[in-house]
Order: structure tokens, then C-alpha cells, then sequence
């Protein structure tokens, strides 16, 4: 017995006790040794992500959460980015006659009709001024919606195009077919990713860099437009940066994927390869990927061992942001992005590149008004207030997004 030692004795000794009366001894084959773990039972990541979702974002998002929140553990709804170098012509009337529409296309035709009523308003306005009328309230507030509408024209003239199923309508597409030449005809994706390319309105000829491009969605997205003279698709991780690759050689032909360069460098040293030479720069920062995190236990950014990475994504994502900046032409823009709710790491990472670009590189950097996507596209997706940038909330009748995207021009 003194042999077994410790806690080993008390146990044996225990079982060795003769029973009292009406006990008999427990038949070895039941006995066992109880077992002690060398962790504490796991909390899963996705539990942990609600809960900090839970405090964080009730704070921020105050009535709203609750229906985010039963929004981000549904099921997140596509968009088909049509793939316009396909060959396939037939998928176009396919998806139309499946009741999937344009939401691209559809947001043009309003900014046109918005674009055709203001000259409308404004020839009126000038007839009036010429019949020396005095100005009303009511024409002074019909030139400011000419103003604010002007970028309603310039920047949905794109020719990507992304279908969407109507609001409440779930229907899932059908998986990707290839045409005679092998491209996929479509991209399946959150088609809140797209405003981002959008709202960087790539004009032709444009020399672009996506920044943190795999694996490669928004990237495709920009090649769509058919308008970058060169695009720069890099990302650090050589795995994703390989998914990348694997996408460009599904979608695209090789005389496009001959304007493409692909690489792996931190982003955030960008400057030192390519300071000032890019005309629109693409920093979609890697982020507490919200929906992921509630969902998914693989890769999750919750995982405690990842805990000091989370803490350090604001930072990272303003490094980036400060390396996109630099990389833009003076006159050039940068159009900032994540797939997360945060305030830290969406409106505040803003401010905070604002004012670095100003006070330690002399740079001045215009946070441009994006409010018009809304007007544009809110019969696809629900938008939230946000002091800067706009923000896409997923929601059950449309449950894209989590998507934030902010647009700066260097000046
Ligand atoms: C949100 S994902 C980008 C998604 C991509 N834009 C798309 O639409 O498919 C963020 C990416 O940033 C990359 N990343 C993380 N740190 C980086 C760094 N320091 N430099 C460049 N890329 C980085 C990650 O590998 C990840 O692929």
C-alpha cells in the first residue's frame, strides 16, 4: 500500500474499506479512477465571439443589435458576381428568369433617373434667376441635392455586375458552371463585398492595388470593371495568396491575368517598394470577420491562443490603412473596408490614419461622402448610421454584411 503513494493510497484504501452492513464491496469492473483533465472544459470560440459581440455591440448598436445579432446566426445570403469574361451568354436570362436581379445595374438607373430630375431642377431654377425671381428656400435646397448627387453619375458607371435574390426571398444559386473555354460563369460571394470596389470608382486606365487582396473576391471584382491599366494583388499569407491564384486562373483569361501581379509582401511595408503610384488603392484589412466568428470554430480569431492577435487588429489595420495612403498618387484615393461591426476598428482606425497622414507625413486626406450608396442601394442592403463611411448591417429580410467600407482622397 505504501508503495501507491499519495492520492493513489486514500483511493485504495477507500475501496479496500470493508463495506458497513448491507454494503458489499463495488465489483471491480465498476470501479474507476477519476480522471483529472490537464485543461479546463473549452469554451467554444464562437460562444466567446457572441459574448463579446454581446457587450460591445449592444453598447454600439443599442436597439438594433438583437436583430443583427439572430441576423449574423442565420444564414448569410449570396450575390453572383457575373464573370464578364465568360462566354456563357444564357446566364444572364437564367438568373433574371429565376427572379435574381442586377443590384449594380438597378442602383445606375436610379442614379440616372436622380441625375435626369436634377437637370430638370436645375434648368427651372435658372429660368427663374433669369426672370429675376429671388432665390426660394426651396430652390436653394433643390441645388444642394444637385451637389450632393453629383457622384451619384460618376460612380455606379461600372460594369461589374452582381445578382441578388429580392429582399426575403433565401434562395440559394446554383454552384458555378464553366463555359467551352473552362471560366466559371459566376463568383459567389456576400454582395456587400462589391460596394467597396464600387465605391473605389476604378477609371480607365487606373493603376490599382489591392493591398490585402486574397482570396481574391474584391479582387476579382475589380477586374471586372475592365478598367485598371494594372492591378497589384498582394497578401502576406503565401496560402491564401495560392487561392488567389486559383480564382484568377478560374475566372480570367490569361491576356488579363497578364495585367495582374501577384505577391506576398507585408502590406504594411508597401511604401518602401511603391510609395505614391497608385491611382485607387484597395486595403480590405483583415478583421474580427464577425459573421466567421459566430459561426465557424475553424480559424477563429476568439481562439484564446489567438486573444493578443484580436487585441492588436486596430493597429495592424491602421498600418495598413497609413501604407494604402502612401501608396496613393497625390489626387488618389484609398477606400478602406472590413466585414465587421466595430467602431474600433472601422471609424476609429479612420480618424486615427487622418490625423497621422496630416501630423507626421504632412499628407492631408479628405474623408469623401459615400451617403449616396444608400439612396442607391437600399432596397438590397439595410445601412447604418455612421459618423464616417457607411456600414451595411445584416438583416433577416437581407442578411448580407457585416460590411464597412470608407472612401479617402489624398489631397
Ligand atoms: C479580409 S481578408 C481580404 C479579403 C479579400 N480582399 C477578398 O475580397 O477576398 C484580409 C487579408 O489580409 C491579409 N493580411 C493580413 N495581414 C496582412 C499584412 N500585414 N499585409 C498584407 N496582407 C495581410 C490576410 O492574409 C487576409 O487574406
Amino acid at each position: 500500500m505504501a508503495a501507491l503513494g499519495g492520492r493513489g493510497s486514500a483511493a485504495a484504501a477507500l475501496l479496500l474499506r470493508r463495506p458497513g452492513p448491507g454494503l458489499r464491496p463495488v465489483p471491480r469492473r465498476y470501479r474507476y479512477k477519476e480522471k483529472w483533465a490537464a485543461t479546463a472544459p473549452r469554451i467554444p470560440c464562437t460562444r466567446l465571439a457572441l459574448h463579446h459581440f454581446d457587450m460591445s455591440y449592444s453598447l454600439q448598436l443599442k436597439d438594433l443589435w438583437p436583430s443583427v445579432r439572430a441576423s449574423l446566426l442565420c444564414e448569410q445570403k449570396y450575390g453572383a458576381l457575373l464573370n464578364n469574361f465568360s462566354a456563357d451568354n444564357y446566364v444572364t436570362q437564367e438568373l433574371e428568369l429565376m427572379n435574381a436581379t442586377d443590384f449594380v445595374s438597378e442602383g445606375s438607373k436610379k442614379a440616372q433617373q436622380g441625375a435626369a430630375a436634377e437637370e430638370v431642377a436645375r434648368g427651372e431654377s435658372r429660368l427663374q434667376e433669369a426672370s429675376g425671381k429671388v432665390r426660394t428656400v426651396m430652390q436653394t435646397e433643390t441645388m444642394t441635392q444637385a451637389e450632393t448627387s453629383l457622384p451619384l453619375r460618376a460612380s455606379i458607371s461600372s460594369n461589374i455586375k452582381c445578382y441578388t435574390y429580392p429582399r426575403g426571398d433565401i434562395t440559394r444559386f446554383r454552384p458555378a458552371r464553366q463555359d467551352c473555354l473552362g471560366l466559371l460563369d459566376y463568383y459567389l460571394m456576400d454582395a456587400a463585398s462589391v460596394l467597396p470596389v464600387l465605391a473605389l470608382n476604378v477609371q480607365r486606365g487606373d493603376l490599382v492595388l489591392d493591398l490585402c487582396a486574397a482570396p481574391g473576391g474584391k479582387t476579382l471584382a475589380l477586374l471586372q470593371t475592365g478598367l485598371c491599366g494594372h492591378l497589384a494583388a498582394n497578401d502576406v499569407s503565401i496560402s491564401r495568396t495560392k487561392r488567389l491564384y486559383n480564382i484568377l486562373h478560374s475566372y480570367v483569361p490569361k491576356e488579363i491575368r497578364e495585367t495582374v501581379s501577384v505577391t506576398s509582401y507585408d502590406g504594411r511595408d508597401w511604401e518602401k517598394l511603391e510609395g505614391g503610384t497608385f491611382h485607387k488603392v484597395l486595403v480590405d484589412v483583415p478583421c474580427t470577420t464577425d459573421r466567421h466568428s459566430v459561426m465557424e470554430e475553424e480559424n477563429n480569431i476568439f481562439h484564446k491562443r489567438r486573444t493578443k492577435e484580436r487585441q492588436m487588429l486596430p493597429m495592424l489595420q491602421l498600418q495598413l490603412l497609413m501604407a494604402g495612403i502612401l501608396a496613393t498618387k497625390p489626387g488618389g484615393e484609398v477606400v478602406y473596408s472590413t466585414c465587421s461591426l466595430s467602431s474600433l476598428q472601422n471609424e476609429c482606425v479612420i480618424e486615427r490614419a487622418v490625423d497621422i497622414a496630416e501630423t507626421q507625413f504632412n499628407i492631408t486626406v479628405h474623408v469623401e461622402d459615400l451617403s449616396h450608396f444608400r439612396t442607391l442601394f437600399q432596397d438590397t442592403f439595410s445601412f447604418s448610421d455612421c459618423r464616417l463611411g457607411e456600414l451595411v448591417l445584416p438583416h433577416l429580410t437581407a442578411n448580407f454584411g457585416p460590411m464597412y467600407f470608407c472612401k479617402l482622397r489624398r489631397v
